[in-house]
């Protein structure tokens, strides 16, 4: 049997990038050799397995034919027969489908090479519209390395929009197009991903809720807010808020929902996105808010036990707000001065109950006010 590092570790270490996981491929192997050599096979019918020690992905060489509608309509051939060309030839894109030898040599039949030096994202063969994922991959893949100047071959976009005006995209899992949506957006580019996905049709369908952003405007926020190191979850966040600045409250609320609902993305992305959705402009204007005002926020976002929140959130505020100079950090003191206040030395002085919740309230609002001046009572 002959093994080969493939995919997208061969890809990153080409682009002098760092590689995080490698996946092999075996030519000239069944099943049972793989299971004597002491390999674990992943699934019963996938001809996967897990090597014993490193626990990296082994696929046998094949072919896959379409069998049905989505992601997991195939029907595999894997053969000792099958040569490394022919799997490669069912792979995405060129720069997917380069092998490496044991000796380090190159085995590249469809000019990945050549494709990564002219930073193109070039399908291998009309295999390629079998996967609708793909639609997505390749978003994916053209924001990852945007900044390197990776553009999409336009016969490629084709058989993208091709994909993309069938119906194949609705078989698709949300897990799945959660999966890519959030590896895009802990890439350079997350908007890049919302082009590409706009430009082969695709948007409408699967993110509808992004399809009219602003994506120049968008792009400067989002890189703003990169540049202060973010989070697939703030990128997020920032582009729900931008993508439904237009709309009234309640209608961006419910289309912020109804996107983690349909796409099931976890709690925290949804949270955050609604947070910084209903309280950016709050955020952004905090010193020209009333007592009162001040408070709400500070007790809606409960950021007297969740520091963490604003740090979350501030950072897409300034992105959202570039115009505004929020500098002046006079929320963090408010905090540390507010949570001073104790119930028990409340309680110490001889309140309790209805009269305890009022009485800190008072001085909770009497230090927003600027009134206490370091004391804990307006009448101090
Ligand atoms: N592949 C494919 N079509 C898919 C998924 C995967 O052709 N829908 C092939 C590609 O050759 C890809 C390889 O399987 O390079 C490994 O897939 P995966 O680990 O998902 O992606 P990588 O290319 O390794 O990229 P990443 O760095 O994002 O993991």
């Amino acid at each position: 049997m002959e093994i080969y590092l493939v995919g997208g570790a061969v890809r990153d270490r080409l682009l002098g990038l760092g590689v995080k996981d490698r996946d092999w491929v075996v030519v000239g192997a069944t099943p049972e050799q793989m299971l004597d050599a002491g390999f674990k096979q992943v699934g019963k019918d996938f001809p996967v397995f897990l090597h014993p020690d490193s626990g990296e992905e082994y696929a046998l060489a094949r072919t896959e034919r379409k069998s049905g509608k989505g992601y997991t309509g195939f029907d595999f051939y894997a053969n000792p027969e099958v040569t490394l060309e022919e799997d490669l030839c069912r792979r995405d894109l060129t720069i997917n489908a380069i092998a490496e030898d044991s000796e380090g040599n190159l085995v590249d039949p469809y000019g990945g090479q050549q494709d990564l030096q002219q930073r193109l994202l070039r399908h291998v063969s009309p295999a390629f519209s079998e996967d609708p994922l793909r639609v997505l991959r390749v978003a994916r893949f053209a924001a990852r390395f945007a900044s390197l100047g990776f553009h999409i071959a336009p016969e490629t976009l084709e058989l993208m929009r091709e994909l993309s005006a069938g119906d194949e995209l609705s078989h698709l899992t949300a897990e799945r197009v959660w999966q890519e949506f959030e590896r895009a957006l802990a890439t350079q580019s997350p908007i890049t991903f919302i082009e590409v996905l706009n430009a082969v049709g695709a948007c409408e369908q699967l993110l509808a809720e992004l399809c009219e952003l602003d994506t120049t405007d968008a792009k400067q926020r989002s890189a703003a807010l990169a540049a202060r190191s973010s989070t697939a979850e703030q990128q997020f966040a920032l582009l729900l808020a931008i993508a439904t600045q237009n709309e009234g409250d309640k209608r961006a609320i419910d289309s912020i929902e109804a996107l983690c609902r349909r796409l099931k993305s976890p709690n925290r992305y949804r949270d955050l996105a609604l947070q910084l959705r209903r309280w950016h402009n709050a955020l952004a204007g905090f010193e020209s808010l009333t007592a009162i005002d001040q408070l709400q926020l500070i007790k809606q976002l409960d950021l007297l036990r969740r520091p963490e929140r604003l740090a979350q959130l501030r950072p897409c505020v300034e992105a959202l707000h570039l115009d505004l100079e929020i500098t002046a950090p006079t929320l963090e003191p408010l905090l540390e001065r507010l949570r001073t206040l104790s119930p028990q030395e409340l309680m110490a002085e001889g309140f309790s109950g209805k009269a305890l919740g009022e009485e800190l309230e008072r001085r909770q609002l009497a230090i927003c006010a600027g009134l206490a001046a370091g004391n804990q009572s307006p009448d101090a």
